[in-house]
């Protein structure tokens, strides 16, 4: 059986990452929030169990706590920042508030060598998040690491298996991150680097024919890496009986339906076309305001879906190209923040069309789905594209969604994207892409006067989208991007770029 880590989730920044560190070093994680009952961590099963730092103080009235009765199930523990806290805290040890918040940079130094830190530096730089300390360590703990401010950096109960560390081991300014994690995992839970990429596809397919048998699965291709990935695995599990639907809403980036053809047709693998580009042109004529036309969008892409599912005949099932941080997201623990945009992700699909659900990338990031894409014999080229979202170039022309609108902008976009990879620097970046502003600008061209619309041009780096920097890119490829749209695309006359990172701005403009 497939050994598990689970992460229990106290609210970190930094969970998601956690999870990326243990699936790095081959074993699979799973995050749930961390009130989970102790019946179905028990169900789960898992091999070793790591409790995630997290924003509060232990002594917070609405703190986030553990049950204690983890610490008796007799697995592995290991905690990090907030988690070691309330290790300590919960098996009778004492935690003050710090006087210097310790945030950064740190050194830590070696008291002895254990298990736990087997290989480790006598001293290593680590990153600190921490405004509270551990001063009184529980009974069976020792001490084995510490910093200039924080004596009980790294505690340990060796004989009940459970141990703690003040700094991230998952960040990677910790410079023996690595060696900890693989220290714990390896060593101390005794778990062997057994999930690839390569094992996920063989028991996946294995599984989908099972699940499966001789019935029929209806799949929406949207173009993105995700549901292509989903539909290549499933054709190799049931082959013809994979029915995948792709729906241009005209809103799709230039050559994408093309694209996407070609890719499929090299795989043996047919591809159901529906082109409602005209409804959609209606559905949104006049339509300004980004919610009204993501609104509009989602509701338009289900009510086609519908219909083709209905020409089709019974279908049992529906796969969709969920992936783990969909799951995450619904999932974990929430912050305060209200919806920000209403995401096209076709979910109100499974409920109107009565099929059952089948999501076979629900486990895996995005990294390890493109791995899986490349397994399956999907090109790189097609594998390393950016995220593009649901509701297409709609949300990347401000103002009134027309067809000549969207056509401006997808040959503005084709300019972006040749010579970001041209310049070498495509797979950097999370995206790169193109805005159609609503406003006109004054300028001239060969001597006449030009009085036509600004294009914004976007390229952020980010590891999954919820955070994102601008990115520093150098004037030639600015000035490229810039010389190409203004002389190749009629009707933009002005080129900016946009210098804006999320938080406080989203990627999207709308
Ligand atoms: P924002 O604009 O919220 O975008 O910072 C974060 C990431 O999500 C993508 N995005 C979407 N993806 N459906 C999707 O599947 C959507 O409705 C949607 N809206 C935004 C966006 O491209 C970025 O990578």
């Amino acid at each position: 059986m497939r050994k598990t880590v689970l992460i229990l989730d106290f609210g970190s920044q930094y969970t998601k990452l956690i999870a990326r560190r243990v699936r790095e070093l081959k074993i699979y994680s799973e995050i749930l929030p961390f009130n989970t009952s102790i019946k179905k961590i028990k169900e789960l099963s898992p091999s070793a169990i790591i409790l995630s730092g997290g924003p509060s103080s232990v002594y917070d009235k609405e703190a986030p706590s553990a049950s204690k009765k983890i610490f008796e199930l007799n697995i592995p523990i290991l905690g990090i920042c907030y988690g070691l806290q309330l290790i300590a805290y919960i098996l009778g040890g004492k935690i003050e508030s710090t006087k210097k918040r310790e945030f950064g940079f740190a050194k830590i130094k070696k008291v002895k060598e254990t298990e736990f830190l087997k290989g480790v530096r006598n001293e290593s730089q680590v990153w600190m998040s921490h405004g509270d300390e551990v001063v009184k360590l529980p009974e069976g703990f020792e001490r084995t690491a510490y910093t200039d401010n924080t004596p009980n950096t790294v505690i340990e109960n060796n004989k009940r298996k459970i141990y703690g560390v003040q700094f991230h081991p998952e960040v990677v300014h910790t410079e023996e991150g690595k060696k900890i994690f693989e220290n714990f995992l390896y060593r101390i839970a005794n778990i062997k680097p057994e999930w690839t990429m390569e094992s996920f596809v063989d028991t996946s397919i294995k599984k989908l024919k099972k699940i499966i048998g001789d019935e029929k699965v209806l799949l929406g291709l949207s173009g993105g890496v995700d549901s292509s990935v989903t539909a290549v695995l499933l054709y190799k599990a049931i082959g013809e009986n994979l029915i995948p639907v792709f729906v241009n809403t005209g809103l799709l980036r230039k050559d994408e339906e093309k694209v996407l053809s070609k890719e499929f047709k090299k795989l043996g693998i047919r591809v159901r076309k529906v082109n409602v580009s005209s409804l959609f042109f209606r559905k949104l004529k006049g339509v300004k305001e980004p919610e009204r036309k993501r609104k509009i969008i989602g509701k338009t892409f289900i009510d086609v879906f519908y219909k083709e599912a209905k020409k089709l005949g019974k279908i049992k099932f529906l796969a969709q190209g969920t992936t783990y941080p969909d799951v995450i997201e619904s999932t974990s623990v929430k912050g305060p923040s209200a919806i920000i945009k209403s995401h096209h992700n076709v979910g109100g699909l499974p409920a109107k069309l009565k099929m059952e659900l089948i999501e076979p990338l629900r486990e895996l990031f995005k990294d390890e789905v493109r791995e899986v894409g490349k397994i399956l014999g999907l090109d790189d080229w097609f594998i390393k594209r950016h995220p593009f979202p649901g509701p297409g170039l709609a949300v990347r022309i401000l103002g009134e969604i027309t067809r000549s609108r969207v056509k401006k902008l997808q040959e503005a976009d084709l300019i972006i994207r040749e010579e970001v990879k041209k310049s070498g620097v495509y797979d950097e970046l999370w995206q790169a892409f193109g805005v159609l502003l609503p406003v006109k600008s004054v300028g001239v061209m060969g001597d006449k006067r030009t009085y036509e619309n600004v294009c914004a041009v976007r390229m952020v780096v980010s590891l999954d989208g919820m955070t994102a920097s601008w990115y520093p890119a150098n004037y030639e490829i600015l000035n490229n991007i810039s010389t190409r749209i203004v002389n190749e695309v009629r009707g933009i006359n002005r080129v900016v770029y946009d210098i804006t990172s999320k938080p406080p701005g989203t990627i999207e403009w709308e």
